[in-house]
Parts: structure tokens; C-alpha cells; sequence
């Protein structure tokens, strides 16, 4: 929406995970270099845990958009998968037919296959997002697929991606089996103070932006505070800055423009009519006792002074409402104003 306004070229805030924009923090780098690093091995398991939205797909997504052809991936992302279905999906994504076969039947077209890899110069690498969905058995019977073998050479390599619930699966006393064959693993946290400022300015210049607008060095403490550093919260949330920012007309952004973005999202996300309601029950509820009636007759037992607070919480509430009412409104009239700018910039250049 804000793009054209401010000279972008591509959404610089999105949420799917796209190469293109990848960060080099300190811990992302780490994992990729694991990563790297088990691709070098060629056997073995990596693990990579971290908080949600922290960057896991992002970094697959970024491997697998750097091998070269002698490596084949296939990616699959897991619900709560049992061995069989694990088997079939595995299979699937490397374009084996599986349809109406038994898990015996596709495990011999999956070790056929890669055999034939092998005689291809070639390798198989999975990669298993959203891995802490895994039941242990389903890790088991990766364990198993990794003992595919040629040569004493390995035949599938996998790496697994999870929140952090992956941990306490893959410490169970009967993972021991699957946890020696983890050649290394580790674990991604938010991006720091810095972090957070070279993020942001890294997404934004990967989308064209040329300095407009300007971003004043002292809103990074506080964005990293109120988004503890999470990437997707930090997208998120500068999404909203930047649409704040043209909706505003602004040129640059301060610190008082952070604070009233975070305001607004607050709002939203709390409910203000809520609160004003959870604010009137509480003082109805303080003049209630056992033996007082309920419902509609409860009005009558309210002191004036009481209601007259609550008529002017309600009030309240209710101006905030029509204010916001009227900054939509007016968000919109910008909004249409600047797309039928643009479209009549489009057929005059037509013409
Ligand atoms: N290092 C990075 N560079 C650029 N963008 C990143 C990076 N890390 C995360 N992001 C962005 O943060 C958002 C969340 O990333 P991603 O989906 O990879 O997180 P995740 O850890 O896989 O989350 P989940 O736990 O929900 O699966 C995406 O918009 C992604 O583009
Ligand atoms: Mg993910």
C-alpha cells in the first residue's frame, strides 16, 4: 500500500520467508554454517530449534536456494505424521507414485530411487520443517530412512527444523538411537538491539528504499522492546510503522511515531470498548451482594455518583471509537486519492 508512496519496489515487511531478504544475525549465520556444515558431512542429522518465528524456514528456504544439482531436496513441513504417512509424504515429495502401495512396497521404490541417484553422482537431502510436530516413532522412522546406504556411504540426509517443543523429544531416554546420529544442532534467539536496526534497514534497502523515509537512530530500543526481537513480530510491526508513516505524510520517523503506532496496535489487540466494559461490570460488581436481584433491576442499586463514572467511561470509550472511525475514513480518502493518481499516471503514459 505504502510501496509506491515511498519508492519500494517489493513489499520490504512480508511475512513468507524469501532468500532475497535474508539477515545475517550472529545466530542465523551459525545455523546456516551448520547447516553447510552437514551438507559437507553428507550423513547424519542436523537439528535446528528456536523460538516461533524466529527465521527456521527462512534459513531452509535459504539453503536450498544455494545447492547445486548434486543434491536433490525435498522439503516437507509436518503435522502429526505416524511412520507410514511420513514414509508416503517423503516419497511423494520426491515424485515416487505411491498410490495404493503398503509401507514395505514404498520404502523398496524410495531406496530404488536412491540408488538411482547415486548412480547419478547425486544425493537426497529432506528437509523436515515444523519438526516438533513429529511424534517419536515418526523421528524413529527417520532414523531408519537414514540407514538407506551404499557403499557405507549414506543415501538421505535430514535436517530437522522445530520450535523449541522439538528438544524435548529428541532428549527422550528411546531417541538415544536418533540423538547419536545428530552430527550438530542449534538453537536460533532473536535478533539483538543492533540486530534489530540492521534487520530492518537490510529488509527495507532490499526493497528499493533509498533513505525515505528517514529513520531516526533512537526507535531501535524500543521496537526491539516491544517485539523482543522476533523477526515476524519485528515485520509486523514495521509494517504498520511504514503504513502509519505514509498514511501521516511523513518524511521521517521518530521515536513519538513508534509510540503511537504501538498505542494503536495495542488498542486494537486489547479492545477498548472491552475494557470499558470489563471497567463497568467492575464497579456493578462491587455494589452486588448475595441478596441484591441481578440483571436489569441491578441499576437501581448503583449511586448516582457510580453511574455518572460509568456513563463517562462509556463515553469515553465511545469518542475513541468515533475518533478512530474518522481516521479510517480519512485513511481511505488518502488511499483512493492516491490510487486514482496512480492510474491516471498509468494511462497517461498509455496514451
Ligand atoms: N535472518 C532473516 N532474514 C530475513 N528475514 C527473516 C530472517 N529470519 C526471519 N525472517 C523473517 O521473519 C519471519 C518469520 O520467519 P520464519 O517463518 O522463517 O520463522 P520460523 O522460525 O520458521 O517460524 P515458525 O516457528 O512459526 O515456523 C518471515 O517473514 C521471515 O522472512
Ligand atoms: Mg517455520
Amino acid at each position: 500500500m505504502y510501496e509506491s508512496h515511498f519508492g519500494l519496489t517489493d513489499k520490504p515487511f512480508k511475512l513468507s520467508p524469501d532468500p532475497k531478504y535474508f539477515f545475517s544475525s550472529a545466530h542465523h549465520d551459525r545455523a546456516v554454517a551448520y547447516l553447510q556444515y552437514g551438507l559437507s558431512q553428507g550423513e547424519g542429522f542436523i537439528v535446528v530449534t528456536g523460538p516461533i518465528g524466529t527465521g527456521k524456514t527462512t534459513i531452509a528456504r535459504s539453503l536450498l536456494a544455494s545447492l547445486d544439482d548434486s543434491i536433490v531436496p525435498a522439503q516437507i513441513a509436518t503435522t502429526k505424521l505416524n511412520p507410514e504417512e511420513l514414509v508416503q509424504l517423503v516419497a511423494a515429495e520426491f515424485n515416487i507414485s505411491v498410490e495404493g502401495l503398503g509401507k514395505a512396497e514404498i520404502l523398496r521404490k524410495l531406496e530404488q530411487y536412491l540408488h538411482q541417484l547415486n548412480r547419478q553422482g547425486k544425493r537426497a537431502l529432506l528437509v523436515v520443517d515444523e519438526a516438533q510436530n513429529l511424534l517419536a516413532e515418526t523421528v524413529e522412522e527417520l532414523r531408519m530412512l537414514s540407514n538407506f546406504q551404499l557403499d557405507d556411504r549414506p543415501l538421505i540426509q535430514s535436517f530437522l527444523l522445530g520450535q523449541e517443543e522439538l528438544k524435548p523429544i529428541i532428549e527422550l531416554p528411546e531417541m538415544e538411537q536418533f540423538r547419536q546420529r545428530i552430527i550438530a544442532s542449534c538453537h536460533l534467539r532473536p535478533f539483538s538491539g543492533d540486530e534489530v536496526q540492521g534487520y530492518i534497514e537490510h529488509r527495507l534497502t532490499q526493497a528499493g528504499w533509498e533513505g525515505v523515509p528517514a529513520l531516526s537512530s533512537d526507535i531501535f530500543g524500543r521496537i526491539t522492546d516491544y517485539t523482543g526481537g522476533v523477526p515476524r513480530k519485528i515485520n509486523i510491526f514495521a509494517d504498520r510503522l511504514f503504513l502509519y508513516a505514509f498514511l501521516e505524510d511523513l518524511t521521517s520517523i521518530s521515536a513519538e511515531d513508534v509510540e503511537a503506532v504501538i498505542t494503536e496496535m495495542g488498542e486494537e489487540l486489547s479492545g477498548s470498548l472491552q475494557t470499558a466494559r470489563s471497567a463497568a461490570a467492575s464497579v456493578i460488581a462491587g455494589n452486588q451482594t448475595a441478596e441484591q436481584p441481578q440483571g436489569d433491576d441491578l441499576a437501581v442499586n448503583i449511586s448516582g455518583d457510580e453511574m455518572q463514572k460509568v456513563l463517562s467511561d462509556v463515553g469515553h470509550v465511545l469518542d475513541q471509537v468515533i475518533q478512530r472511525k474518522i481516521k479510517i475514513i480519512r485513511y481511505l480518502d488518502k488511499l483512493i486519492t492516491h490510487k486514482k493518481a496512480e492510474s491516471e499516471k498509468g494511462v497517461r503514459s498509455l496514451s
